[in-house]
């Protein structure tokens, strides 16, 4: 089956995926999405991804044990036991560990999709498993696709950009709007140099400016993580987590 291929290009639109009832690739390079994708592959238990800084201080309070990530203003708030640095933890720091994030759009995006029955968070780490994965749901359930780019408070992100089209250069056989079809291109362009091209952005440029050189380099590494992070009922396990449920008690999703 031929799948049509969507993308929204910031947090704002992302109901807009939602209501077609597309499968959803989340998408924020830098860098909330970077962040859980190794944030699971280094162990941690679940992800549980909060729009707002007080519900995270709230479900903190009733779990003590949970550990608090994320940023506003791309620093790390009070309290909290990480920011959003992509590579700013060790496995010994977070494996069996339940995580609380909150940021200030990559969140925003994940909890305004959370209607949806599939949605997947997407980075240039792991482009490739989360584009093979797209595509099998795709093909099995008869479903179209939607990027939904986070964007940066409200703007569209190149980088974002640039990872949907990484993505969607493997599913050569599908049907582009011209917004994926440009993303693609925009990827073939940036492809050889990664870094170099997205370092140039203007989030990049900002991270860059208060010392975190480090997170934009890791989060250009394509392909280097083979976890596909599934969000569902609040929470983002990774999707083999997932399968062992449904395979004791299949069925459509919740
Ligand atoms: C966000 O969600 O807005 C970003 O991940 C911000 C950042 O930490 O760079």
């Amino acid at each position: 089956m031929v799948a049509t291929v969507n993308l929204e290009f910031t947090a704002k639109e992302a109901n807009r995926a939602v209501e077609r009832g597309d499968i959803v690739i989340i998408i924020d390079v830098l860098r909330s999405c970077s962040t859980i994708t190794n944030l699971l592959k280094e162990g941690a238990k679940s992800v549980i991804p909060t729009e707002t800084l007080h519900e995270a201080y709230r479900l903190h309070k009733r779990h003590p044990d949970y550990l608090l990530f994320g940023e506003r203003k791309g620093r790390k708030p009070k309290g909290f036991d990480f920011g959003n640095s992509p590579s700013g933890f060790s496995s010994r720091d977070v494996q069996q560990k339940n995580i609380i994030i909150t940021t200030t759009s990559g969140t925003l995006a994940i909890n305004r999709c959370r209607r949806a029955n599939w949605v997947l968070i997407g980075s240039l780490l792991n482009a490739g498993p989360v584009a093979r994965k797209a595509r099998e749901i795709a093909e099995k359930r008869k479903l179209n696709i939607s990027f939904v780019l986070s964007g940066d408070r409200g703007r569209f992100s190149l980088e974002d950009f640039i990872c949907a089209g990484a993505i969607a250069e493997r599913f050569h056989r599908d049907a582009f709007s011209d917004e994926v079809s440009a993303a693609v291109l925009g990827f073939k362009q940036a492809r050889s140099n990664l870094f170099e091209n997205i370092m140039k952005a203007q989030h990049a440029r900002h991270l860059i400016s208060m010392g975190f050189v480090k997170d934009v380099e890791f989060s250009c590494q394509l392909d280097s993580i083979n976890i596909i992070p599934m969000y569902r009922n609040g929470k983002i396990v990774p999707l083999a987590k997932w399968r062992a449920r449904w395979d004791l008690n299949p069925g459509p999703p919740a």
